[in-house]
This record gives structure tokens, sequence and C-alpha cells, in this order.
């Protein structure tokens, strides 16, 4: 078996374990490096975060994300950092992060402790202006069961004060935060010998030529052999078999990419199967196209999950309320299929798919054994900004929770008419739906904002003619008549989010 050659700490190692291995196994058993706990194993708590340092375009960037859904392989050539490698140019033993968590009282049992403490270093390494939104953002990810909220908060609002002046240039930043003792040398070197080397580590093009046929079944007892971030393939396969060796999508440059292409008659913008969940909402092109889009980034998951999780996987999870999915059905996407025996190769012939299209029944997918997703294409607008995009979701909490129902909406105003409306209902069938009954009431409907009873009523028509078209099933998440009555309110909680200021917001809640 090949080995893996990753920077671990301050030191580069060869790992013998097998690629599809969660990183969490080899962190704590083989490396024995235990701050990094095992909570839930599930992505759910932090307690497992590690920082992964990487070379992105032409700078060295690090993130947080959780190690029990990180497939090993993923490390290949990158530089692993945990609590053990943080400390290592402390000169009191403790960084400044953890010093504000000291002085605030922020730790009882300490086990979540060494989670949070990487998720905020990753939070100060961000080329961003740090305040405290964005400091619990970071942390929304992290469980702790014992010490409380209060302090946690505290510790947070020390370090906003402490490092507000933080260059913003990521190269600038990375060598303050290492003279402030916030990150460890090694974070250097790391940059040092990455510069001019290619991003991702070729070798680790792999094609599994064992890979079981997937038969169109995402949900097969046979574990597939294709990972993207793992945020749901290992939850469902926390304990993979020894010499697991996946085709991991992250590591191939070309389904990483978000670019502009065309085909014969129309532009898209082509978003790479393996772009993660963060750098899609994050891209000036992704939310150029869909104006607003960025404002719906936190009901997604957790930042930790958010810095893993990729749009490919959650199409192909195929899940009846993937929130990615629901986006870009209201977005009208297609999906680009490519075999994965070629995938790498820039030539292969594309299969094309409209979204709608790739959800024959639950968890049965329109795609065949030895295909792989490589992308979705966006249609591109003349004039971008004419687009309204909304989503909702409804889930039991705020943060952290998959949706019981969501929905998105798209459309254009075309002299003073609505145009090209598509809208998504997730979680009340087996697969995500298309609202045709209520694109129907609004398609080609006037659209004046200084009308807020034509808007009142058109928002009433469009709810009834979702939710009558809709028979979901009862279970954990909610029951039939509830996902009914969800769908007709975030129908209304669409219009009063995209006319804000037309007044429609009081007329249809007197
Ligand atoms: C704590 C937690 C919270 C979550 N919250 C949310 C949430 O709020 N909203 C939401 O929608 N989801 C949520 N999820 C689910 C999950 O994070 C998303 O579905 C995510 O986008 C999956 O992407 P991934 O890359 O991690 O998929 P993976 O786990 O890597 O893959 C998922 C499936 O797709 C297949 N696959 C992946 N990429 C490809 C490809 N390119 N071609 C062919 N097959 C492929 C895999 O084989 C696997 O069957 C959550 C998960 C966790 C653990
Ligand atoms: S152990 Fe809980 S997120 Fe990994
Ligand atoms: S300090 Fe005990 S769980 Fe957080």
């Amino acid at each position: 078996m090949a080995s893996l050659h990753v920077k671990i700490n301050n030191i580069w190692q060869d790992l013998h374990s097998s690629e599809g291995m969660p990183a969490l196994d080899v962190v704590r058993g083989e490396l024995g490096l235990t701050s990094t706990k095992e909570g839930c194993r599930e992505g759910d708590c932090g307690a497992c975060a590690v920082l992964v340092g990487e070379q992105v375009g032409d700078m060295v960037r690090y993130r947080a994300v959780p190690s029990c859904l990180l497939a090993l392989g993923e490390l290949r050539g990158k530089h692993l950092v945990t609590l053990e490698g943080l400390v290592e140019g402390a000169k009191d033993g403790l960084t400044p992060v953890m010093r504000a968590f000291l002085d605030e009282n922020a730790s009882q049992c300490g086990f979540c402790t060494p989670g949070f403490i990487i998720a905020l270093t990753s939070w100060l390494a961000e080329p961003q202006v740090p305040d405290l939104a964005g400091a619990l953002r970071a942390i929304d990810g992290n469980l702790c069961r014992c010490t409380g909220y209060g302090a946690i908060r505290r510790a947070a609002a020390l370090l906003v004060e402490r490092f507000k002046d933080l260059p913003l240039e990521s190269g600038a930043r990375l060598k303050t935060l290492v003279e402030a003792q916030v990150l460890p040398p090694s974070v250097l070197e790391f940059m040092a010998e990455s510069a001019g080397k290619p991003e991702a580590d070729s070798v680790s093009r792999k094609i599994s030529g064992n890979a079981p046929a997937r038969g169109g079944n995402a949900d097969n007892a046979v574990p597939v052999a294709v990972v993207g971030g793992g945020t749901d393939y290992y939850v469902r396969n926390p304990d993979p078999e020894e010499g697991f060796s996946p085709f991991l999508t992250r590591m191939l440059p070309e389904f990483g990419q978000i670019r502009y292409v065309s085909d014969r008659e129309d532009r898209w913008l082509e978003v790479g199967a393996a772009v993660t969940v963060r750098d899609f909402f994050s891209s000036h092109v992704v939310r150029h196209e869909v104006p607003g889009i960025e404002r719906f980034e936190t009901m997604f998951a957790s930042t930790l999950i958010r810095n893993l999780a990729t749009v490919g996987g959650n199409i192909v999870n195929a899940s009846p309320v993937a929130d990615i999915t629901s986006m870009l059905l209201a977005l009208g996407a297609r999906l680009v299929i490519v075999p994965e025996a070629d995938a790498g190769n820039k030539n292969t012939p594309l299969r094309l798919c409209p979204l709608e299209r790739f959800f024959l029944g639950y968890k049965k997918l329109n795609l065949g054994p030895g295909e792989v997703l490589k992308a979705v294409w966006i249609p591109v607008l003349a004039d971008p900004s004419s687009r309204k995009f909304s989503f909702e979701k409804a889930s039991k909490r705020r943060n952290l929770d998959i949706a019981a129902v969501n929905t998105a909406i798209s459309f254009r105003i075309d002299k003073g008419r609505f145009r090209d409306v598509r809208i998504s209902l997730g979680g009340v069938a087996p697969v995500p739906l298309l609202g045709i009954g209520a694109q129907e009431v609004l398609e080609g409907a006037p659209c004046d904002v200084s009308d807020k009873k034509s808007l009142a009523g058109l928002a009433k028509n469009a709810a009834r003619r979702a939710e009558s078209a809709i028979s979901p099933i009862s279970d954990v998440r909610g029951s039939s008549d509830y996902r009914r009555r969800m769908v007709h309110q975030l129908m209304l909680a669409h219009f009063i989010r995209l006319f804000e200021t037309s007044g429609v917001a009081e007329e249809l809640f007197p």
C-alpha cells in the first residue's frame, strides 16, 4: 500500500493506513495525539476538530474540520495541526486562545475544549475582520455539556478585542498569528514548503478499479467507493473495512473549480462537485449570479461541517431535505456526469441531466454504475441582478439541524411581471420536488412592489397550490399535517423576505 506523506504538527510523516480510514482513528490511535477527542463520531459535537492547512491557488489556508468524518487520504501533502502542535510555539505552554479560555473559566471537564480552541484558532486564521458574531459562528458546531456557553462567549469576546487589527492579507495574517503564538512556527515552514508546488498531490487521483457497482442506488448496502467530504458517508459507515480506498472527489482539481462555461446556446456557472459548501457560499461569482445567496449559508449545518461537506455529496446523498439540492433545483441547475474511470481526463464526454430528473425514487438516482457527478451547471442570466432568490427551512433547531421541510424560489421581474419562476419543495415526498402548481400561479403574473394587496394575494394563492399538491409522510421530523402547513407558511415567508419593504408582511399577518 502506498504511504501518505502528511505534515503532522511539525514533522512530515509517512502514514500507512488506508486512505478511506477516518482521520480521527489514525490521529488518536496510530499517532497518539489524544488531545483530539472522540465524542459523537457523527459531526455533531466538534470535539474531534483538527486544523488542516493546504495550498489553495497561490496561498496557504487553514480550516478546522471534524476528523471523525475526514478521510485520511484527504491529508496527502497537507498540514494537520492538533492541539499538541498548536502549543509548540507558545512560550508558557498556552496559546492566546487557550489563555482566553483559562482567564474566563471557559473549561470544566475539558473534553470539548480542544475542539473549541481549534475552531477559534481557525477563525482567527481566516482573512476577515474579527467580530463576535464571526467568532460565535466559528464554534456553532462545538458542543459543551458542562461549562455553559456564557464563559465560552466571554473568551471569544476577549479574542475579538485582542485581535481586532489582524492583517487581511492571508500570508501576512498567518505570519502575525505565528508571532503572536496563536499558530505554531510549523505553519511558516509549511508555507515555505508549499510555495511553488502544485495544489493537490496528483498521486491521489485514485480511480478505484474495484469499486462495487452502485446500480443507481445511493443507499446500497454495499459500501460505495466515492467520498466527497464524507459528512454523510462516514455517518452511515463509521468503521470502514481495513483497506477501504475510495475515490476522493476533493483530490481532483477539476472537481473543485467554480468557473464560467458555455455550450452551443447558453452560458453556465459551473460549480465542481467537490466544491465545499463553505466555498460555494463564499464564492464571489456564485454571489454575483445569485444575489443574496450568502444569507442562507448558516442555515446549513455548522462551520466545521461546511468546511468539509461538498455540493456534489449533498446531491448524490439524495436526501429529500438536502438544502443545497433544494437551492439548486430552484436555480434550474443541470448535473454534469462523467465515467468514474476517466473522471480526471479533461476530454471525457459529459452526460448532462437536469437536476429534477436525477431523482428517480427514494435514494434512487439517474446515476449508472461507474458514473460520478463532476459538476453542477447553474444558468447564467443576462442581468444577474434581476434574479430574486430566497430559501426557507423549518427545523427543530436553528443551527446544526436537518430540515423537516425546505423550499427555495428563484425568478426574474421583467416588465413588471414574474418570469422564469422555479420553486423547490423538500421533505414532502421521497424526492425533492418542483412546486409546479405554485410556479404556474406566479409565472407571468403582475409584480408591483407598491401593491401589497396584490402581492399578498399571489403569495396566498401560490402557498395554497404548493400545499394542495403534496402528500408528505409523517416521521420523526414532523407529521404530514405539519409539513403541509410548513410548506404553506414558508411560501409566504419567501414573499416577506423578497418584498421586505412593500408592506406585504403586514398584509399577510395583520
Ligand atoms: C452534523 C451534520 C449536520 C448536517 N446538516 C445538514 C444541513 O443542515 N443541510 C443539509 O442539506 N445537509 C446536512 N448534513 C448532511 C451533509 O453534510 C450534506 O449532505 C453534505 O453536503 C454531504 O456532502 P459530502 O461531500 O460530505 O458527502 P459524502 O458523505 O462524501 O457523500 C454523500 C454520498 O454521495 C456520494 N458522492 C459524493 N460525491 C459524489 C460525486 N461527486 N459523485 C458521485 N457520488 C458522490 C457518496 O458516495 C455518498 O453516497 C449534515 C451532516 C452532518 C454530519
Ligand atoms: S466526534 Fe463529534 S464531531 Fe467528530
Ligand atoms: S468543559 Fe466539559 S464538555 Fe465542555
